[in-house]
């Protein structure tokens, strides 16, 4: 399992291409999407939601409000995550989930008092943050079956939840992310050593 893991975190890289005659089984991505699913969200509230962008035109319209990468149309599969917005206590989205897990009342109260004075965009960028941990996720679980990924914060919000037809009171797009599979060989991963990023506090 240990090998495993450290094989996929070696094979995933930003894909800046994807073979457009490969396409990926109904059953990998079920697998990939089940790793944005069983991920942690802050209070267990899930705060993401996964549109599967299949429409052609759509995708060349995301393109050009995304800087023209061609992840976007190469891909198998677009997936653009959203984060739920107006994520308070009293957001009927956030009582059925309080209800679907049957969460106790001090639960729901610390909730109340910890979450809910905080203004809209800070509220977002806190539903937006739990919605990166299910894109890192997937990416991983992705790479592990030998699928590529591309994580895209490079577009045009506005423009894309334009072109989605996104109801923007109730999503905003955190991330476009491509899966599919690689066209050229993967640069070398470049990263810092360990010991650059650890400070010990002994
Ligand atoms: C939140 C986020 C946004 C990113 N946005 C883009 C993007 O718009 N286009 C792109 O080609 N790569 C994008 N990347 C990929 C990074 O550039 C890449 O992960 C980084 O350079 C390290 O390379 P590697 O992932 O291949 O190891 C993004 C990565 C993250 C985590």
């Amino acid at each position: 399992m240990r090998n495993n893991f450290d094989e996929a975190m070696h094979y995933r890289h930003a894909c800046k291409l994807f073979d457009t005659t490969k396409s990926i089984t109904p059953d990998d991505l079920k697998f990939i999407l089940n790793a944005g699913r069983l991920s942690p969200s802050s209070f267990g509230v899930e705060h993401w939601h996964f549109f599967l962008v299949r429409n052609p035109e759509m995708r060349e319209s995301i393109r050009q409000a995304s800087w023209g990468q061609q992840q976007v149309t190469t891909a198998s599969e677009l997936i653009v995550i959203a984060y739920k917005k107006n994520v308070r206590s009293t957001d009927t989205y956030i009582q059925s989930e309080f209800d679907k897990f049957s969460y106790p009342d001090g639960f729901r109260n610390m909730y109340k008092e910890w979450i809910d004075p905080r203004s809209d965009d800070v509220l977002d960028a806190w539903s937006a943050k739990q919605v990166y941990i299910a894109a890192g996720n997937m990416m991983t679980a992705a790479a592990s079956i030998g699928i590529d990924s591309c994580p895209i914060e490079g577009f045009d919000s506005a423009a894309v939840e334009k072109i989605m037809g996104i109801d923007t009171s109730v999503y905003g797009i955190a991330m476009l992310l491509p899966f599919g599979y690689r066209v050229n060989q993967q640069p070398a991963l470049h990263r810092s050593e360990l010991s650059e990023l650890i400070t010990y506090l002994n």
